[in-house]
Order: structure tokens, then sequence, then C-alpha cells
């Protein structure tokens, strides 16, 4: 039995060997047979006394058993995630950014040169390993950064990640817990193969690399997260419980360390002595990173020293000393196929350009925004035109011009609709507006968008009431109204295509309980123009019932800190309207929150990071602060900044000279705001 087990042993230490070879150091050592005669003695021995199998012998890779389901777990240290930069200007800002946060007294590294680390950013999907006693215990995915789901039978499938870590690392003594964290990711050729597959077996391909390895990374069934050959890249290393910098002081040190333990590390990357080092790293692999196998976008800049970065800590979503240095938006030509108009929840009509698919930043793109007739007149863009269009990041793929050169003959100029594409009312457009829009208050169009919007997560925050289910009840007119929605009973919903007694009993359920939601969020589900979240808590706040904000006069809503004229307007305006009246007076009866409870202000004002949560766009010449300046103010209030203008935008700060954004904003019915207005709300 000794004897067994003495050969157990060596026969693991053998094949954990070659597959390190193999798969990490991609320096294979054995022949292929050899390899398999070992891996076919251990799996007899193993078979023979399964009460010597461990969970860390190679033969455990791939479970027999799928899984019934993921469990949540609370990571032990959340992960953040980072700052987008998206040009070497922006670095250098991210770059006086922090070092305007040390303390005063580190006046040498406030202006010194410190070192860098340049990592290739992966375009994967980020892991959380725990290995307890140096033995794999739990793999996580990111989730939200404080909860995952627990995956580790899938983890376990991923030839580049140790089950045990190399002792040797530690000079023997392993931590009793050890946290590494790095990105799972699909090598390009596999990427291919799963969509040629996809494509023959009728199901849609992935749109990039990064969608394919979450799709592979949720398989209940571990033999199929194997067969799809995901590798895995480690960035970084907590020991917890211990002084980290007994054991490493800088994050270069950490990689070392990390590879030591047996994990590989992403081979490009640098470390960097000055900022122009970096940009240069930057430049070198735009063109560069096209030719490796795998996908990436961008470079993740890391002060090295561990010192620094404690100094420096976190906002409340990223490191204060690395920030994600993105490619830039990618641009190619593609054709109009055709130009459909899409009518939103405000009832403002779209014109977006359905096009012949392209690749673009990782992503298929097949329609592209038009924003309003102004856009589509200015490039003059008609049903058959070659287009260049651009998508960068998660912003929203726009067309930057038309090749009129290679238009073909006998186009006509498009002109925006005068009737309403969805009820077939005429459209208004008011003076000084570039939107044109329907405004029949019972256009489907607008019901369903209504809808969505009160279901939404910082609205009503309806579970299992998705698009699908929306557009179904107002098509079945079984719903004209938000109000409708409490009259629904799980016989009614039952009537619905697909829909099983126990979800119509559940949606029923969910329905019911937002009846318990403050009154903050139902005014903002609403959906009155302008009233964005954060407006809707400022003056349900101030209006601690319905009757006190529908009798007010406009001056007394403007008379709100961070509440201008506009904003006062359209609510003054709003309380007006005869349906939205009767809307009000249905949902007390259907019970919903039109009161301020003390909780609720006690909530509001407890956080003093008063922008958490909220995004935020800044547009133009700002009268006073300059953009950077702007953009700290919103920041250390733990509001968010970002380029581009889309639907996850709260607020547009506007200054002079205003674009494009601000009709975009427009026309998702953003709030806007001027600068005084931001300092209003930052003043309050
Ligand atoms: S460091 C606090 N390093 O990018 C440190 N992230 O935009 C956070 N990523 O969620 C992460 N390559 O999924 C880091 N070398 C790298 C990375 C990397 C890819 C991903 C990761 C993260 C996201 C943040």
């Amino acid at each position: 039995m000794l004897d067994i087990k003495t050969r157990i042993e060596e026969l693991r230490k053998l094949i954990q060997k070659a597959s390190y070879e193999y798969y990490v150091l991609d320096r294979p050592t054995l022949e292929d047979t050899v390899y398999d005669r070992l891996y076919r003695e251990l799996q007899e021995l193993e078979n023979n006394h399964p009460e010597l199998i461990t969970t860390d012998s190679p033969t455990q890779r791939v479970g027999e058993k799928p899984a019934t389901q993921f469990n949540s777990v609370r990571h032990h240290i959340p992960l953040y995630s980072l700052e987008n930069a998206f040009n070497v200007d922006e670095l250098k800002a991210w770059d006086n950014r922090w070092r305007r946060n040390l303390p005063p007294s580190n006046t040498e590294e406030r202006t010194a040169d410190v070192e860098y680390v340049c990592e290739l950013k992966i375009d994967g999907n980020a892991l959380a390993l725990t290995y307890e006693e140096g033995i794999l215990t739990r793999g996580a995915t990111r989730g939200d950064g404080l909860m995952g789901e627990e995956i580790t039978q899938n983890i376990r499938t991923i030839r580049s990640i140790p089950l045990r870590l190399h002792p040797e690392a530690f000079g023997g003594k392993i931590p009793a817990r050890v946290e590494v964290r790095g990105e799972t990711f699909l090598p390009l050729d596999v990427f291919t193969q799963i969509n040629e597959e996809r494509l023959q077996n009728h199901e849609t391909p992935f749109a990039n690399p990064r969608n394919a390895t979450a799709g592979t990374l949720r398989q209940l069934d571990s033999r199929i997260v194997d067969k799809r050959k995901l590798d895995f890249f480690a960035y970084t290393l907590h020991i917890p419980g211990e002084d980290d910098a007994s054991i490493t002081n800088t994050q270069w040190e950490a990689l070392e360390l990390l590879q030591n333990m047996g994990f590989k590390v992403n081979p490009k990357m640098k470390l960097c002595h000055s900022l122009p080092e970096v940009a240069k790293y930057y430049e070198d692999w735009d063109t560069e990173r096209l030719n490796l196998p795998y996908m990436t976008d961008g470079v993740v800049v890391k002060i090295n020293a561990f010192k620094l970065q404690e100094q420096l800590g976190f906002t409340q979503k990223f490191p204060r000393w690395a920030v994600a240095l993105k490619y830039a938006a990618e641009e190619a030509p593609t054709v109009v196929e055709n130009i459909s108009v899409n009518v939103g929840r405000t009832g403002a009509l779209t014109p977006l350009a359905e096009m012949r698919p392209v690749q673009l930043a990782g992503t298929t793109v097949s329609r592209a925004t038009l924003h309003n007739g102004d856009r589509i007149n200015q490039l003059d863009i008609r049903i058959g035109d070659t287009v260049i269009v651009r998508k960068a990041g998660e912003i929203i793929p726009e067309v930057l011009r038309v090749l009129t050169e290679l238009r073909p003959s006998g186009t006509e100029p498009f002109v925006m609709p005068t009737h309403c594409p969805v009820c077939g009312q005429p459209v208004v457009r008011e003076k000084d507006e570039a939107v044109t829009r329907c405004v029949n208050a019972s256009c489907p169009a607008i019901l369903k968008g209504s809808i969505e919007h009160w279901v939404s997560r910082d609205a009503l925050d309806i579970r299992g009431m998705g698009e699908k289910l929306v557009h179904q009840l107002v098509d079945k007119e079984v719903v004209h109204s938000v109000a409708d929605l409490y009259e629904l009973t799980p016989e009614k919903l039952c009537e619905l295509e697909r829909m099983g007694k126990k979800s119509a009993e559940k949606i029923v359920d969910a329905i019911s309980k937002s009846k318990n939601q403050p009154w903050s969020r139902v005014l903002y589900g609403l959906g009155i123009r302008h009233v964005g979240s954060v407006t809707a808590q400022l003056l349900a706040e101030k209006f601690p019932c319905v009757e006190e904000l529908a009798n007010a006069s406009r001056a007394k809503i403007e008379g709100i800190y961070g509440i201008g004229g506009e904003i006062a307007d359209s609510i003054y305006q709003w309380f007006r309207i005869p349906s939205n009246q009767t809307l009000i007076e249905r949902l007390i009866i259907a019970e919903l929150q039109f009161t301020t409870t003390f909780t609720e202000v006690a909530n509001n004002r407890d956080s003093n990071q008063k922008l958490a949560g909220k995004t935020f766009v800044i547009t133009g010449t700002l009268p006073t602060l300059k953009r950077d300046e702007a953009k700290g103010l919103i920041q250390t209030a733990g509001g968010k900044v970002t380029d581009s203008v889309s639907k996850k935008t709260d607020f547009l700060v506007v200054g002079a000279e205003a674009g494009s954004k601000l009709t975009k904003a427009e026309n998702l019915g953003i709030a806007i705001l001027s600068e005084a207005q931001l300092l209003e709300m930052l003043a309050e």
C-alpha cells in the first residue's frame, strides 16, 4: 500500500511537471505517448484505490458529474475595476491626478519619475482563485466585484491554472491562503472554431471572445468547458493575513512570484521608468497586438511600488494607482441596407442605419444611431450608401461619414417621417429642438418604453419583467398604462405565449412587492423628462408627498438647489396633464408609495458620496472650471465621468459650444446641467 501511495505521488509529480512545461512554459518535454502512458497508469491506480484520490490530482481536472447550478460567493477581497483612459493625454491626466492625491508630505513622489508596470489588457473574464495550503480550493467569476459565481469545477479544466502551487516559490513555506487574480480567455483560433460550429448548428455566433469566454464559464458540464480550451494569465497576488511586503514589494516582483508559483504571466509585460516610456509601449502595441493569438483591448498601467499603491488607495470603484489605457475607436466601411426609425419612451424618433455587419473593436456591428433628422441631412446618408462606422469600447456605434463617391445611382435623400412609424399619428418638432417627437400619449411605442423604464432597476425594480414580456402585454392590449400592471393576475398572464403558472405567479408577486418601493423611486419611475434618479431623490426629500409636488409652482420647484429651470418646467407641465393626474390617482389606489418616510430621508443624507452611482459626461467649454477639475469634483463626490453619452448617462454637464453630445443626451432624455447647477449640486 505504501508503495502504491508513493508511486501515485511520483506519477502526479511527473504529470504535473510535464503539463506545466506544455501549457505554461509552452516547452513540451515529454512525448505524447509517454505522457499518456503515465496518465493511464495513474488513472488505473486511482480507480483501484479511490481512497487515495485527492482534489489536486491531474486526473481531477474534468468532473464527471455536471453541476446543477452555480452558487454565489462573496470574494475574500473585492475585485475592483479600472478607470479608462483613451489616449496619451488622458494617461498624463491620470498621472497628474494620482500625484495630486498624495499627501503633501510626499513631495518627492509628487514630481519624481516612478516605476510603472505595463501589462497587456487581455479581453477575457477576470477570475478570483483561492489556494489553501497551496491547493486550489475555490475559483469564482468577478460578478459585481463583491459577489461572484463559484465555478471551481470549470476552472480546474484550465490547464494553465495549477491545481497545486509550486512550494519552491515560497522556499517551501506555503502560506495558509493565497488569492490569485487573472484573466481567462479564449485564444482567437478556438473562438473562430466555436463560432463556425455555432453557425452550422443554426445558433447565434458569439459577438467577441469575451462573450464566448463568459458563455463557456457558465456551462454546467465541465466536460464541455474542457473542450473549449480556455487559457489564463495571472496578474494579481494577495497573501492575506501576512504582511505582503515580506514576500513582495512591487507588482513586478509579484508577477515574478506568480510565475514561480506555476502560473502563466503574460510575457509582454514591461517595467517602465517614466511616463513617456509607458506611452511608447502603448503606441507600439497598438499595431503589434493584432499579431497576437488572443484579443487585447488596451494596456493596464500599474504603479510598481506597493507602498505607493497603499498610500493612494481606491476610489469607490477604482484603484487610484492603475489605469486601463484603451486603444482608440475602430473604424470600418460598410453598406447601409436600410434606415429605420425607432420611437423611444419620450416619444423621440431616432433614425437608425441598418448596415451589412462588420467587425469593429471586437464586436459585430450592424446598427448605428443617426441621432436625428439634422444629423441625417448633415451626412446626406441614403439607403445603399457606403459609410464609415466607428465604435469604441462600450460606446454606441455611429456613422462618421458617407463615401458619396461610391453612391449607386438612383438613390433618394432620406426624409424623416411626418407621422409616427408606430401609431401613425402626426409627429411634432418644437422650435430650437433637434428632436422630432410623437406626442400621442397612447402610442404603443411610448407605452412600452414607459413600462420598461418603470420596471427598471433604479425605478421600481420589478424582476422578471423583461422587454419581451412588456411588448407582449402592450401588443395584446392587456396593459394600457403602468397602473394596469397592478391589476394583473397570474391567470391573465398565463394567457400569454410561453408563460407557465409558476412564472406568472412570480411576476405578479414581484409587481406587488414594488408597492413597497420608496416615493423617490416611484417619482423616477414616472419618467418625467429630465428627472433622473438623483433629481427624483432630491425632489422626494423636498416634497415629502406627491400633492405638494403636484401643486408646487414653477418657481418653488426651481428654488431647489440642483434643479434648473428646464427641469422645473418639465415637472410643472407634467402634473398639469389630465392623463398624468389620472395615472397618479390610480397608482395611489394601487397602494404605491407617494410619501417620503423618515428612513428614506436619513438614507439619502447618510451618504456623503452624494453622486455615488451616477454617471456624468462633460461637453463644451465650461465658464470657470477646466474639464479635469470638473471631472475631479464629480469623482470626489463618488460620481463617474465617461466620455460619451449613452443610456447609462445620468447627467450631461454642458458648456459653451457643445456639440453632438448635447443632441444625443436630449434624444435620450438625459438631464442637462450647467456648471453652476453642478456646483450647486455638490455644494448642498
Ligand atoms: S488589474 C485593481 N490587469 O480589465 C486591479 N486587469 O477594466 C484590477 N484585465 O476587471 C484589474 N488584463 O478583467 C488587470 N493585466 C491586467 C488585465 C486586467 C485584463 C481586465 C480585468 C478587469 C478589467 C478592468
